[in-house]
């Protein structure tokens, strides 16, 4: 099966009413975690790469996994998507290595800094000159592209966005009609990490109906969905870590905000969590233990177990053979079509 461009995985979510979870990775025991859940549970997921991912691997190392994960599993549609470009130039470079979607950041200006060293937010126009432009090179490929409107808290120390401000859903159809965006992220109330609420969740499911009626065929996305389930943390702690008061959006308001409108739901810290406390797990208990494959299968059995356990969450399972993915061939012809 080719790989699968995300309008299509999205839209298919959107027809099924459920929602497909979009997990950060950055190294081999993450990308293979995340595809036996996805096999595990018959499900299509989205595998995706930050910026600071593609640091990381070096960008060919990615590439290369990516393509394993690919040949490895033949009857799953798998998006591979980049996750808060910045740029252009970043969209591009993730478009040479093969992704089928990426992500346009343009509520942000990572190109630039205030006086006191923060990105500044972008205006609503320049959110979508920088959107368009980045629509125009990927259509041109096939490849799908998410927009922002709105910002999230936490996502980076020295940007603006610990200022959340909410989507305005005034803006969403305008924003949505001038960029021809495949799925917009919408900023209702989360953030990114492990510190997401002082005292419990609040989100803006509102907002996701008011968004969902003012535009009913656009794919809608939530950043910052990570749970920080309470026992993972009591894990992690117990075996010498330290996250006071870290709290989560509940799994239940994902499952309201699926119902309300959101097709694609991004997990990173989750992730992070779990892989953190099998590691400290295996230190704490066999302090003897040197040998990297005695710690990290582990941990890349329980990010397994967790992952598994989202995509029955989310309602993606079991919807792995529902559709054929589309080649970006075919994407191309469809985006040159509609102009
Ligand atoms: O959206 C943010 C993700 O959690 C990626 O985080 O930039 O540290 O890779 P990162
Ligand atoms: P979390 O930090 O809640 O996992 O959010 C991840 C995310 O939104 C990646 O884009
Ligand atoms: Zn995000």
């Amino acid at each position: 099966m080719p790989l699968c461009p995300m309008r299509q995985m999205l839209e298919e979510a959107r027809k099924g009413g459920y929602g497909v979870g979009a997990y950060n990775v950055n190294n081999m025991e993450q990308i293979q975690a995340i595809l036996a859940a996805a096999k595990e549970t018959r499900s299509p997921v989205i595998i995706q790469a930050s910026r600071g991912a593609l640091e990381y691997t070096n960008l060919v190392y990615l590439k290369h996994l990516m393509a394993a994960a690919e040949e490895d599993n033949p009857l799953l549609p798998i998006v591979l998507h980049l996750d808060h470009g910045p740029n252009l130039a970043l969209c591009k470079e993730a478009i040479a290595i093969g992704f089928t979607s990426v992500m346009i950041d343009g509520s942000i200006d990572y190109d630039k800094k205030t006086p006191e060293g923060k990105h500044p937010a972008r205006s609503f126009e320049d959110n979508i000159r920088v959107t368009r432009e980045v629509v125009r090179y990927a259509h041109a490929r096939g490849v799908s592209v998410e927009g922002e409107l709105g910002t999230l808290g936490g996502i980076e120390d020295d940007t603006h966005a610990d200022e959340v401000l909410l989507t305005d859903p005034d803006e969403v159809e305008e924003f949505c009609k001038k960029t021809g965006v495949d799925a917009l992220a919408l900023a209702i109330g989360t953030s990114h990490g492990a510190y997401k609420f002082k005292h419990e969740p609040v989100l803006a499911m509102d907002l996701v109906s008011e968004c969902r009626k003012r535009a009913p065929d656009t794919n809608f996305v939530m950043h910052g969905s990570s749970s920080v389930p309470k026992e993972l943390v009591d894990e992690v702690n117990k075996y010498g870590g330290k996250l006071p008061g870290a709290m989560g959006v509940p799994i239940a308001s994902i499952q309201e905000a699926v119902k309300r409108g959101i097709q694609k739901i991004n997990v990173d810290t989750d992730g992070r969590l779990v892989v953190t406390a099998a590691i400290r797990k295996v230190f704490a208990e066999k302090p003897g233990e040197f040998d990297p494959r005695k710690y990290l299968g582990p941990a890349r059995d329980a990010l397994a177990k967790l992952i598994a356990s989202k995509m029955r969450s989310f309602g993606t399972a079991g919807h792995a053979g529902d559709y054929k993915p589309k080649t970006l061939a075919d994407m191309k012809a469809f985006y040159a079509s509609r102009k």
